[in-house]
């Protein structure tokens, strides 16, 4: 049996993502969860003949405690998204408490959940969770999870005329560091099966991957940011995780983990300076089971792209970390 709570259920991604989850056969409770529209999208999303049972709850009357208690895997989409000229770093003053709220929800009524965290700055956001999990005496390692799976599923679109593959989601292709800019490192190194970009492309296909989420902000043109690709991504990332947690095998994916709780995490740890780092991860029984370093496989040019990366990402995860550990002064 499989709950699961989708958080910020009402947006966006949420919906979308609601639905996927809704029509999923390894799904048997879903619990949608938001500060408005639930009721409304509960009771559509209930009137599908799928095996899911649906409910929906707002934050009064112990909303929070009702949708959590019980869950497996809560997913998190709560927050605001970025308009044109916005940087992710940009909504850390507003989501940072979002995702601080919601994952102490977690801790206090699901403690034991796998725990995927969608909310911008994913970079920022993920640390703080952790940070609120280790507070409360719960926090395990291998549960929790920043969603990086649309920045791999960019680098498999953008690169479908290299691979030449009909169905582009057939190329694995590793995508490492974090979720902003220069932080996504796209390892086109390491593709499976292993295809070529002609050297006059790479640059631009680099950027387009580490940038692709602007290009959405940009054509949406205020009314917000990806959508629908994410939720599709978020719940190719939460199927396989529930499919890993059921006992399937061999399920690796790219995934932003707290280092040191992982095995293997240490070495990356070394090589990076970083405890946070999206990174190919095994899923298992407990979640992210063992952590794949590629660090050694990477090219010259790859090198130089992660030299960048490693630095943005150091200051984004510290401020994560100093939200929790040091809090604003309340207005
Ligand atoms: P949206 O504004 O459409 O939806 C966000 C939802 O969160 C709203 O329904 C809102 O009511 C709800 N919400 C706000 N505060 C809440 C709270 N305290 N508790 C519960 N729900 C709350 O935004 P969106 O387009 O769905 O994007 C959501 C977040 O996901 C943004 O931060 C965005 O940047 C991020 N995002 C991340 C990725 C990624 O790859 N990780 C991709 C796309 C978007
Ligand atoms: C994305 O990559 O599309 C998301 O992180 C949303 C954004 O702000 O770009």
């Amino acid at each position: 049996m499989v709950k699961a709570a989708v958080l910020g259920a009402s947006g966006g991604i949420g919906q979308p993502l609601s639905l996927l989850l809704k029509i999923c056969p390894l799904v048997e409770e879903l619990a949608l969860f938001d500060v408005v529209n639930t009721p409304g999208v509960t009771a559509d999303l209930s009137h599908i003949s799928s095996i899911a049972k649906t409910s929906g709850f707002l934050k009064d009357d112990d909303g929070l405690k009702k949708a959590l208690t019980g869950t497996d895997v809560v997913i998190i989409p709560a927050g605001i998204p970025r308009k044109p000229g916005m940087t992710r770093d940009d909504l850390f003053k507003i989501n940072a408490g979002i995702v601080k709220e919601l994952v102490q929800g977690v801790a206090d009524h699901c403690p034991k959940a796998f725990v995927l965290i969608i909310s911008n700055p994913v970079n920022s956001t993920v640390p703080i969770a952790a940070e609120v999990l280790k507070a409360a005496g719960v926090f395990d390692p291998k549960k929790l999870f920043g969603v990086t799976t649309l920045d791999v599923v960019r680098a498999e679109t953008f690169t479908k005329e290299f691979s030449g593959q009909k169905d582009p989601s057939k190329t694995v292709i590793p995508v490492i560091g974090g979720h902003s800019g220069e932080t996504i490192v796209p390892m086109f190194s390491q593709a499976k099966p292993a295809f070529n970009i002609p050297a006059d492309k790479y640059d631009a296909l680099i950027h387009r991957v580490q940038f692709g989420g602007d290009e959405v902000v940009q054509a949406k043109n205020g009314a917000g940011s990806a959508t629908l690709s994410m939720a599709y991504a978020g719940y190719r990332f939460a199927e396989r995780v529930i499919k890993a947690a059921k006992g399937e095998k061999g399920i690796v994916e790219s995934t932003f983990v707290y280092l040191p709780g992982v095995q293997g995490g240490e070495e990356i740890i070394k090589q990076t300076g970083l405890e946070f780092f999206s990174t190919p991860v095994e899923l298992g029984t407990s979640g992210a089971e063992k952590v794949i370093n590629i660090l050694g496989s990477a090219t010259e040019k790859e090198k130089q792209l992660l030299e960048v990366c490693f630095k943005g990402l150091k200051g984004n995860i510290e401020k994560g970390i100093d939200f929790v550990k040091n809090p604003p002064a309340q207005k």
